[in-house]
Formats: structure tokens, sequence, C-alpha cells
């Protein structure tokens, strides 16, 4: 595989809430989540230039199991970029550990990492509350990300980890956010290096801006979560168009930049070209 990242640009795609059950199971008897992973997985393959890393952000799966976690690795095996995970509320960590073992900065507990792709660190923390939805940074994960920024002060990060530290406003969500946020918002201020707080757990493509950083949510390739903001419904799921996101870091003054693009998952109508190769509007002709 060609390794396409340079000291101008990093691509880092990111893949959110596969929720994968056990062989020939469908999640809520309804969404077939392996389906979707496979077909995420296909537009992964065929994107042009490929990224440097995958990230999964969270509920790998969607009840802990080690036949979940085996049929996620079949349903990861055509993958051929490198990927790293960080687990959500979903997730089992000696269930994950045990399937995907690389890479994880300690051997037992929180599941964090830190993986360097040319110039660029993706940090990955891990925020889940064993037995709770809701998120949270434990204290071991506080210090070793603290200790992580502050070893490589010259080096662009991005940040990611499976619950938002800031609300939606679609309510049955917003109460299983990550609950200290706040010690969160204060190591980014310490450390200007992270260029963006990239986060799962609500099935939407979501951008704002957490402690002065870029931050997102990103989509599912499965399930969407309502887009209901004033809590009129119990909490639902609607089947809406899949979706990813690709980060793209480019080189510049103040840890450079990211452009965050949403990839629609599926065969669509076209490329078709916009001029005829002379300049002329094809519109026109
Ligand atoms: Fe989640």
């Amino acid at each position: 595989m060609t390794a396409k990242s340079s000291p101008q640009r990093v691509l880092v795609a990111q893949i959110s809430d596969l929720h994968i059950k056990p062989v020939g199971m469908r999640a809520y008897r309804r969404v077939d989540t392996a389906a979707a992973l496979a077909r995420c997985v296909k537009e992964l393959n065929r994107l042009t230039p490929r990224p440097d890393l995958v990230v999964i952000s969270g509920d790998l799966v969607d009840a802990p199991s080690q036949s979940a976690y085996e049929h996620l690795l079949q349903l990861l095996a055509p993958l051929e970029i490198p990927f790293a995970a960080a687990p959500g509320n979903h997730d089992d960590r000696d269930l994950m550990r045990a399937a995907l073992p690389d890479g994880y900065a300690s051997q037992s507990g929180a599941l964090n990492s830190l993986r360097a792709i040319g110039a660029l660190d993706a940090v990955l923390v891990d925020s889940m509350t064993p037995g709770r939805d809701y998120g949270t940074l434990e204290r071991e994960t506080l210090v070793w990300l603290e200790a992580v920024l502050a070893a490589a002060p010259r080096r662009p990060a991005l940040l990611f980890l499976h619950h938002p530290p800031f609300v939606t406003g679609i309510e049955h969500m917003d109460v299983q956010n990550l609950r200290n946020a706040g010690e969160l918002a204060a190591i980014l201020q310490r450390h200007r290096r992270v260029r963006l707080v990239a986060a799962g757990h609500v099935h939407r493509a979501v951008a704002t801006n957490f402690a002065g950083v870029s931050a997102t949510i990103c989509p599912a390739p499965n399930h969407a979560v309502a887009l209901d903001l004033e809590a009129r419904l119990p909490p639902s799921f609607t089947i809406e168009p899949p979706a990813f996101h690709l980060h793209v870091w480019s080189a510049g003054e103040d840890f450079g930049s990211v452009v965050t693009h949403w990839v629609p998952i599926g065969d669509f109508d076209g490329p078709h070209r916009f001029h005829d190769g002379h300049g002329q509007l094809l519109w026109q002709l």
C-alpha cells in the first residue's frame, strides 16, 4: 500500500457506530449493520487518494460478545487502509482489547492510543463509562492525554473520542454526553495543537466549536438517531443516507487547518463533466 501522508497533507477517514451483531442478527431486529459496514469498507477502499488512516470512533459492536467482535473483524478484513479504534458505550474493554490488541497506551484499563501519521498525530481517547451509556474521561485518560499533548508541542493533532463533549439539541442523546467535558476543555486550552475534536455516538453529521476548537460528530454507515430537537418522539432512529467523515489536514500556520468532508456511502450517478473539454459549459450546448 502506498502511504499518502506528506508534510503538506494527511487524510484521516472516520467511521463510527458500527453496531455489529453476531452473524445473522440485525440491530433492533431491523438494521442490517453488517451489510452497512461491508458497503462502508467498499467505499473507503475506493477513495482516491487513499486515506492514511481510518479511525473508528466507538460502538464497534451493538452488544459486546466474542462472536460480535469476531464478526466485526471478518467485516473489517477487506479494508485496505490501516485502522485504529476507540470504544463506545456499546463496547467492552476486555473483549475489544482481545479482538484488536495493538497500539494501546496501557495493557489494561482505558483503550487510549496515539497514531503518528506523517506530520500529524491522531489521538484516540476512551470515553466509555463501564456499565453506563454516558461518557467520562477517567483520571488515567486525562493524565495520559495531557502527557501525550505535552510531549510533542509542535505537532498538530486531531482528537477522537466516542462521546461528544457538547450538546446537540437531541435531548435523549445529550444526557449521555461526556460528563467531564470541562476537564477536556481545560486540556485543549493548555495544548493548542489539537485542531479538531471528532466524536461519534449520535449517528448524525454535526459541526460546532468546543473550547475554541472545531468539533464534529461523525454520521454512521447504518441507522441515524432521529433529528428531534423538541423531544416530540420517544428515543428513535431513522434510516437516512449512510455516510462517514473524511478529515483533510493541510500544513500551515498555527498547526495547519482541517476540512471535514461528509462522504455518502453508495453508488450514485456521475461523475459528469461540467465542460466539453474546450471550456464550453455543457449546459450551453
Ligand atoms: Fe454510543
